[in-house]
């Protein structure tokens, strides 16, 4: 049996969240397995919408289990928010539909702090972080003093570990960018007031729980955060973010073997926005751009910024099915392109006056890259009440056909809309 990972194919907010959603009343287990409160995936069900950071997409089902893995960084405060959000929209979450890893990564105020006062210390160069912590709790992870989920839940020794980790953090904050200390019961008083809270949720060994679920023939889908061009290792680096985004990472971080991990779906815009710094080679910055952003919503649902808006880059996209090994593609916002006379999209780069097809390697060489577009004939019509991919107007479904052909790799599912029924399947994921 395997499971189906489904990942984000370009910079991030592709509608994983809207897909994980979707495959999850087919599914049992819903996996999250990297990044943090730095993700905003949002749900639109019946038109109410539902936006989350760190718990699986799978939990408006609810009977469904969804799991945080060991690779996630958790604000515990941003969890605990999100579990009385749910709960006062009517989901109650119980022991069995959330399971946090024992090992997975506590993340706590001092690395948000770490993380705004960085980004202010930077003039040139800035990553345009979330200021959520991120980098600095995965920084803590890979350098041994990190505080895992286990951690907090044992007050005895967890007053020790922080005296330890603060240590360090404070003669950063105070020596280097003048900022006030912050003690160690500080931080304890404020995790004692949600713990409890998180306690039902507390698992062990996710591993097993997950590789005997797989064994078992159950169906699990890994929900990716982020995108393939902001992994830590293969993306625009140092314009990423600090976890590893493809979907191998998901073996890692659950803790299964990665031969089980057979599908996968990279989730792309019908175009291509990107929120933050960083080289984005088919950005647009004229009213085409514009207009993108305004038909499709184009603000962050974590901080709330602008996005950069573009074509779609399929230098990009090939390289995405490379990294992450994507057998199956899922067309995300195509109702955001109605009304343009024509959709550009990028087909290579010209670098350095030389026509390339692969991505480069060198972050540099992609702030260089200038995008060759080729032009496919627009369409006029709404998509958004279209049930049935024949229904399609002629225009885009040649659009359709053009990407895939060029990407290399089917679209099984075309999205015209945010709500979970605004999906349309060209090839069922799932049989049933
Ligand atoms: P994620 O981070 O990949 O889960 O994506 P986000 O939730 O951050 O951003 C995607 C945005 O597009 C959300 O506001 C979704 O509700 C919305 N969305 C998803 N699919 C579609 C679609 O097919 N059409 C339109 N118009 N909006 C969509
Ligand atoms: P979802 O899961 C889009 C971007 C930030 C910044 C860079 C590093 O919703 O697709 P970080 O806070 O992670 O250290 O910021 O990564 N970024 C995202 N962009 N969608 C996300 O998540 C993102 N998570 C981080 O804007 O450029
Ligand atoms: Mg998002």
């Amino acid at each position: 049996m395997s499971a189906t990972v489904v990942i984000g194919a370009q910079w991030g907010d592709e509608g994983k969240g809207k897909l994980v959603d979707v495959l999850a009343s087919h599914a049992d287990l819903v996996v999250r397995f990297q990044g943090g409160s730095n993700a905003g995936h949002t749900l639109v069900v019946n038109g109410k919408k539902t936006v989350l950071h760190l718990i699986p997409s799978g939990i408006l089902h609810t009977d469904k289990t969804c799991v945080i893995a060991a690779g996630v960084v958790i604000d515990i405060f941003g969890l605990t928010d999100e579990i009385k959000k749910l709960k006062e929209a009517g989901f109650h979450i119980t022991s069995e539909q959330l399971l946090i890893s024992d090992n997975a990564t506590a993340l706590l105020p001092y690395h948000k702090v770490l993380d705004k006062a960085r980004e202010a210390a930077l003039s040139d160069g800035k990553i345009g972080t979330t200021g959520k912590g991120i980098g600095p709790a995965y920084e803590d992870r890979a350098a041994r003093r990190a505080l895992m989920m286990a951690d907090l839940f044992d007050s005895k020794t967890l007053m020790a570990k922080l005296e330890f980790v603060l240590k360090e953090k404070n003669a950063l904050f105070q020596g280097l960018y003048d900022l006030p200390s912050i003690s160690a019961k500080e931080i304890y008083d404020q995790v004692q007031t949600v713990i409890e809270e998180l306690r039902p949720y507390r698992t062990a060994d996710v591993s097993l729980l997950v590789s005997t679920k797989i064994k078992q023939g159950k169906r699990v889908v890994f929900e990716g955060a982020q995108g393939t061009l902001l992994d830590v290792y293969h993306g625009t680096y140092p314009f990423v973010t600090s976890s590893s985004t493809i979907a191998a990472s998901g073996a890692i971080s659950a803790g299964v073997g990665p031969q089980n991990l057979s599908k996968i779906v990279g989730v792309f815009k019908a175009y291509c926005t990107r929120v933050g710094s960083g080289p984005f080679p088919s950005e647009l910055h004229d009213e085409i751009g514009q207009k993108i952003q305004k038909d499709g919503h184009e603000f962050g649902s974590t901080t709330g910024r602008a996005r950069r808006c573009g074509w779609l880059d399929l230098v990009a996209l090939r390289y995405a099915i490379r990294l992450n090994g994507i057998n199956s593609l899922a067309m995300m916002k195509l109702d955001v392109l109605t009304g343009h006379e024509q959709i550009g999209i990028c087909t290579g780069y010209k670098v350095n006056g030389e026509i390339v097809s692969e991505f480069p390697t060198s972050t540099e060489l992609v702030t260089k890259a200038e995008p060759i577009y080729e032009y496919l004939p627009g369409w006029t019509e709404d998509l958004t009440k279209i049930k049935a991919v024949k229904d399609l107007p002629r225009n885009v479904l040649k659009y359709i056909e053009f990407v895939a052909q060029q990407a290399g790799c089917p679209i099984d599912v075309v999205s015209v809309g945010p709500d979970r029924d605004q999906t349309l399947w060209i090839k069922p994921l799932f049989k049933d």
